[in-house]
C-alpha cells in the first residue's frame, strides 16, 4: 500500500474506473477489454497520482518547492498539485509538446522554461539545481523522484482489485509508469502480464525486452507521439526487469496505428484520448491479429491521459462544421441518415474496417 497523500493536497486523483470496451472485445475475439480510465483524474492524466505523493512527501519535508521536467502532463499535474501544497513550482518543458499540453499548465502561475530536448544531462542538472535551492525533484521517474513515483502505484493495485484482466498494456516512455503498474499489480497479488508499448520509432524498453538490442536505450529516434519520445529512459531497466518477470512481451507500434486506434476508440466506445492511450489499444489489436491474444484473454489498457491533452489531428479546417442554412439542415439530416455506411477513410460509421 502507497503512503496516504496529505489532506491539504489531494484532488479526487486515483480510483478510476475500470470501463468494459465491450464492442471492441466482441470484435476483435476477445474474452473481455477493459480500460482503466486515468484521463479521470483532476489534470487529465494519472500523473495527478505521482503529484499528490510528491507535493505530501514536499510539504512533509519542509521543501521550499518542485522543480521537474514534462512533456506536459506531468507538468500540470505538479503545478496544480504544487498550488495545493502552497508550494512554487520551476518546470522546464518540451518547446514542441502540444499546444493545449502547455496552455493547460499556464493558468497556475509556476515558472514555465523551455528546451527542444530534455535528456538525462538536463534531468541530472535539474537534481542539482533542486539540491541547492532546497526543492523536491519531481520528474516522474523512479530514477529521480523513486517516493513520488509510489503514487502511480495505485493503478496497479486498483487493476489487481478488480481482478478479470489477463494482461495490463502499458503505454511506454520513461518507463516509470510501467515499473509502478507492475509492482501494484504485484501488492495486490495479481499475476497479469505486463505489455510494454511504445511507438516503432522509439521503442527501446521493447526492443530490449525482444532482445533485439542489448540495453533499453537507442540513438536514433522518431515519433510524433507526445510523452512517449524518450530514446533513453531513466526507469529502462527497471522496466525491462518487470515486464520479463511478469511474463509479458513488447509492442512496437507505429503512430498512423496509435492514430488509428485514437479514432476507433471515440467512434466505437466513446472515449476520446490521448494518442500515447490509444497506442496501448493499438498494440492490443496488433497481437489479436498476430494470434497472441484471443477468446481466454481480458486485457486491460491503461488509458493514461485525455483526448483534449491533445487536439493536433482534429483542428485542420476540414475537421471544422460544415457552415449551413437554416433551410438545408433538413435535407443535410435526410443524407447523413441515409448515407453509405463505408465513409472516405474506409472506416465504416461504426468503426468497423
Ligand atoms: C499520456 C502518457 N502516457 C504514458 C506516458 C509514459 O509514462 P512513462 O514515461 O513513465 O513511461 C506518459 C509520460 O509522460 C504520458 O504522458
Amino acid at each position: 500500500m502507497t503512503d496516504p497523500v496529505d489532506a491539504r493536497v489531494t484532488m479526487g486523483e486515483g480510483r478510476t474506473p475500470m470501463v468494459a470496451l465491450s464492442v471492441l472485445a466482441e470484435r476483435w475475439g476477445l474474452g473481455g477489454l477493459w480500460a482503466k480510465a486515468e484521463y479521470l483524474n483532476p489534470t487529465g492524466s494519472y500523473k495527478d497520482r505521482i503529484a499528490a505523493a510528491s507535493m505530501t512527501l514536499a510539504l512533509r519535508e519542509g521543501r521550499r518547492g518542485w522543480i521537474a521536467t514534462s512533456s506536459g502532463n506531468g507538468g500540470a499535474a505538479m503545478s496544480a498539485y504544487g498550488v495545493r501544497a502552497g508550494l512554487p513550482g520551476v518546470l522546464l518543458v518540451l518547446a514542441d509538446a502540444p499546444a493545449e499540453k502547455l496552455a493547460s499548465i499556464a493558468p497556475y502561475g509556476v515558472l514555465q522554461l523551455s528546451m527542444d530536448r530534455i535528456g538525462p544531462d538536463v534531468m541530472a542538472h535539474l537534481g542539482q539545481v533542486a539540491g541547492a535551492e532546497g526543492m523536491l525533484l519531481t520528474i516522474t521517474a523512479h530514477a529521480h523522484n523513486p517516493r513520488g513515483m509510489r503514487g502511480a502505484d495505485g493503478i496497479g493495485e486498483e487493476i489487481a482489485d478488480h481482478g478479470r484482466a489477463t494482461h495490463v498494456y502499458v503505454p511506454t516512455g520513461g518507463g516509470g509508469l510501467l515499473v509502478a503498474t507492475a509492482r501494484g499489480l504485484r501488492t495486490g497479488g495479481h499475476d497479469a502480464a505486463v505489455v510494454v508499448a511504445q511507438p516503432a520509432g522509439c521503442a527501446p524498453i521493447a526492443r530490449a525486452v525482444a532482445g533485439e538490442i542489448p540495453e533499453p536505450r537507442i540513438d536514433e529516434w522518431s515519433t510524433k507521439i507526445s510523452g512517449l519520445q524518450l530514446p533513453v529512459p531513466p526507469d529502462g531497466a527497471l522496466a525491462l526487469d518487470a515486464v520479463t518477470a511478469s511474463g509479458g512481451w513488447g509492442a512496437a507500434v507505429r503512430d498512423e496505428d496509435a492514430w488509428s486506434a485514437q479514432d476507433l476508440l471515440a467512434r466505437t466506445e466513446g472515449i476520446f484520448v490521448e494518442p500515447a492511450s490509444a497506442l496501448a489499444l493499438a498494440a492490443v489489436r496488433q497481437d489479436v491479429d498476430a494470434g497472441r491474444l484471443g477468446r481466454q484473454d481480458e486485457p486491460c489498457v491503461v488509458l493514461t491521459g485525455h483526448g483534449l491533452k491533445d487536439l493536433g489531428r482534429f483542428t485542420a479546417p476540414d475537421r471544422r462544421p460544415t457552415p449551413t442554412a437554416l433551410d438545408e439542415i433538413g435535407g443535410r439530416v435526410r443524407d447523413w441518415l441515409g448515407r453509405d455506411l463505408m465513409e472516405h477513410d474506409g472506416t465504416r460509421r461504426d468503426g468497423t474496417r
